[in-house]
């Protein structure tokens, strides 16, 4: 079967980009990247993909006098690079409602909290502020509403009594890097399909085993 086309957007580390390729080049992984598309020229992440023979390319959103245009040259790029999905790894963009329903259900997006809690910024501050015992991170499909939209996958993470932000933080991008590429090969293998708000994933493995914080 023909791999499914996808491109990357970031707008810095590319952390979660890395773990997408890295996943696209093993063994029969049913999704390829064709191009790493940045918004920022020294975002760190470009590197890696140009080491890694991907095309990439810049848009610089202060280029364009509005939005609109901004995203209609995302678009023309996107679609010329033949892709077929659009993976937004940390890409400081809110996208036009337009554009994303151009490419409904055709853009996912990964974000540092167990969606619909903490949307936004700053989610490990409010977290450990909030007092929650878990968090984690989550995929999903984008909907104009910021961190809105069907979710494909989830991992959860305890959140520990001397947790600060950055430790919170390491330990959800761990599983970032897990489920991200997760959700892409369950895509590329055609098992995700959205129905109204939620996504339901063909002969997906699923758990009931409980976790519970804290113990004792
Ligand atoms: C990640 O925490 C992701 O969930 C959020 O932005 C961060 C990007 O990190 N949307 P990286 O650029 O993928 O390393």
């Amino acid at each position: 079967m023909a791999k499914l086309k996808a491109a990357i957007l970031i707008s810095g580390r590319g952390s979660n980009m890395q773990a997408l390729v890295n996943a696209s080049k093993t063994d029969g992984f049913p999704a390829e990247i064709v191009l790493v598309l940045s918004n920022n020229a020294d975002a760190a992440g470009l590197q890696f993909a140009a080491e890694n023979n991907i095309p990439t390319a810049i848009v610089n959103h202060r280029d364009y006098d509005n939005r609109e245009a901004f995203d209609g040259r995302l678009n023309d790029v996107i679609s010329q690079s033949g892709a077929r999905l659009i993976c937004l790894a940390g890409f400081m963009r809110l996208l036009t409602p337009g554009f994303v329903n151009q490419w409904r259900d055709r853009i996912i997006n990964i974000h540092p909290s167990l969606l619909p809690a903490f949307k936004g910024l700053h989610v490990h501050e409010r977290a450990i502020e909030t007092g929650v015992k878990f968090t984690g991170c989550t995929v999903h499909f984008i909907r104009p509403e910021m961190d809105d939209g069907p979710i494909i996958a989830q991992a959860a993470v305890p959140v520990l009594s001397n947790d600060d932000a950055d430790i919170l933080a390491a330990r959800i991008l761990e599983q970032e890097h897990l489920i991200y590429p997760l959700a892409l090969k369950l895509i590329g293998e055609g098992r995700v399909k959205v129905h109204g708000s939620k996504v339901q994933i063909s002969d997906a493995i699923e758990s009931n085993n409980s976790v519970i914080s804290p113990l004792g």
